[in-house]
């Protein structure tokens, strides 16, 4: 029988997850300077959280929620984003109680049933910020300005970061109106998808991509803000000026979940073929109230990048991406005493820092010598049981070929202080 992963789900092998572990420890880092601190919720929920969150006539909702039933007939759906879980949590352990912004993130595997392609996957992986219990501006423009850093520290080049303003929901039905009169005309020319989404959700008809070029008279909701709106949208850009965070007003910026309120926005990058949105987020006051219960309400922004579409474009724009740690030392034991007399070193090696290792195969020298070599060590220590009565070791430097003999009982101590000498030049 041979077993093959289901479709669109990945595996991360050695070679490949080190670069994961880049971009996540990358995003924890600048999570600690932002203080937001991390939150693990359940990968499964209730279906009924999604629906009631997302919002049912999303394409989320409506065709790409992993749904099944559990032994007990409960409806369970895998979770296909982070935000409505995080804020199930924040109200279910009343941590609106808390005075102060409750800032969280989260990394990890979200599940959505979608055709797979280069950065669409059905199990991907987002990390995302939410900041709960503040309706400022400059929160928001603190959430757009993370995803903004993170992708600069992580070296790519040339992110951009569309932002447009949702209003609220009586400004969007408004808009929905005047949108409706404007389509309607034009409605037997447009997509079945646009003509779909003119029953559901006519806001997302501007987003098409194929009959963009159709929509250049169509209202602006931005023409519909109310003064509160307005003023809260030109806060945020003022802030994003002021922090010199680089973006566009795209005013048919319309996300696929229906949670937003006032602020919505996306990071753009070239390099994953037809696909450039590589994060988005925006401000979805009224999504605690709904979850977790009225008299609980508290207004949230947030964001998530799609660190697939993160690792293609860095992978596309040739940024660095630093490899697995090297192996500082690799011991050879020849004969049987020596042989013995290497698992201690090796123990005593690791408790001085160094990544070392063994062979385990019981090879002769040289195919030992050649395990060393793919596995790149940068010294190598070979014992034999002469050199034990004798108390030394032979320790070869693999860059430079040079061969010395060392006291066995010093020798890890000088490799150790070689290594922790050579991380301090490289770090002044
Ligand atoms: P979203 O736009 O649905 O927002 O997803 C955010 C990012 O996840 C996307 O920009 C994309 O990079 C990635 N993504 C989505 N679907 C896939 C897929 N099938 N394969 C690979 N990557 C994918 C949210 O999920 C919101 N929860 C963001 C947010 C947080 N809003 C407020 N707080």
């Amino acid at each position: 029988m041979n077993f093959q992963k289901p479709k669109g789900t990945p595996d991360f092998l050695p070679g490949t997850v080190e670069k994961w572990q880049y971009l996540e420890n990358t995003a924890r880092g600048l999570a600690e300077l932002y203080r937001y601190r991390e939150v693990r919720t359940p990968i499964f929920e209730h279906t009924e959280l999604f629906k009631r969150g997302v919002g049912e006539t999303t394409d989320v909702v409506e065709k790409e929620m992993y749904t099944f039933a559990d032994k007990a007939d409960r409806s369970i759906t895998l979770r296909p984003e982070g935000t409505a879980g995080v804020v199930r949590a924040y109200a279910e352990n009343k941590l609106y109680a808390d005075p102060d912004v409750t800032k969280l993130y989260y990394a990890g595997p979200m599940f959505r049933y979608e055709q797979p392609q280069a950065g669409r996957m059905r199990q991907f992986h987002q990390f995302g910020i939410e900041a709960l219990g503040s309706a400022s501006p400059a929160i928001d423009a603190e959430v757009i300005a993370f995803g903004y850093d993170y992708c600069r520290k992580l070296g790519i080049r040339e992110v951009r970061v569309e932002i447009n303003s949702v209003g609220t929901a009586d400004i969007r039905a408004r808009f929905r109106s005047k949108l409706l009169a404007f389509l309607e005309p034009m409605k037997e020319e447009l997509c079945r998808d646009c003509r779909s989404r003119m029953e559901r959700n006519p806001l997302r008809v501007l987003d098409c991509k194929i009959d963009q070029h159709r929509f250049d008279g169509a209202p602006s909701i931005l023409d519909e803000l109310d003064e509160d709106s307005r003023t809260h949208f030109e806060q945020v850009r003022g802030h994003l000026d002021a922090m010199g965070v680089p973006y566009e007003v795209n005013p048919r910026l319309v996300r696929g979940l229906d949670y937003y309120t006032l602020t919505a926005f996306e990071y753009k990058a070239a390099g994953i073929g037809a696909i450039d949105t590589i994060g988005g987020g925006g401000r979805y006051n009224g999504l605690v109230g709904q979850i977790g219960g009225e008299e609980h309400d508290q207004p949230g922004v947030g964001m998530a990048l799609g660190l697939e579409r993160v690792l293609l474009v860095l992978e596309a724009q040739g940024a660095a991406i630093p490899d697995y740690a090297p192996l500082d030392l690799y011991l050879i034991g020849l004969g049987e005493r020596a042989e013995a007399e290497t698992v201690r070193l090796l123990h005593e090696a690791r408790a001085a820092g160094l990544a070392a290792d063994k062979d385990y195969q019981g090879r002769k020298m040289k195919s030992a010598m050649k395990s060393a070599d793919r596995l790149a060590a940068r010294e190598v220590a070979i014992l034999g049981d002469d050199e034990l009565d004798a108390g030394e070791i032979s320790v070869k430097n693999m860059a430079s070929g040079e061969q010395r003999k060392l006291p066995l009982n010093e020798f890890i101590r000088v490799l150790a202080e070689a290594k922790r000498q050579a991380a301090d030049e490289g770090r002044s």
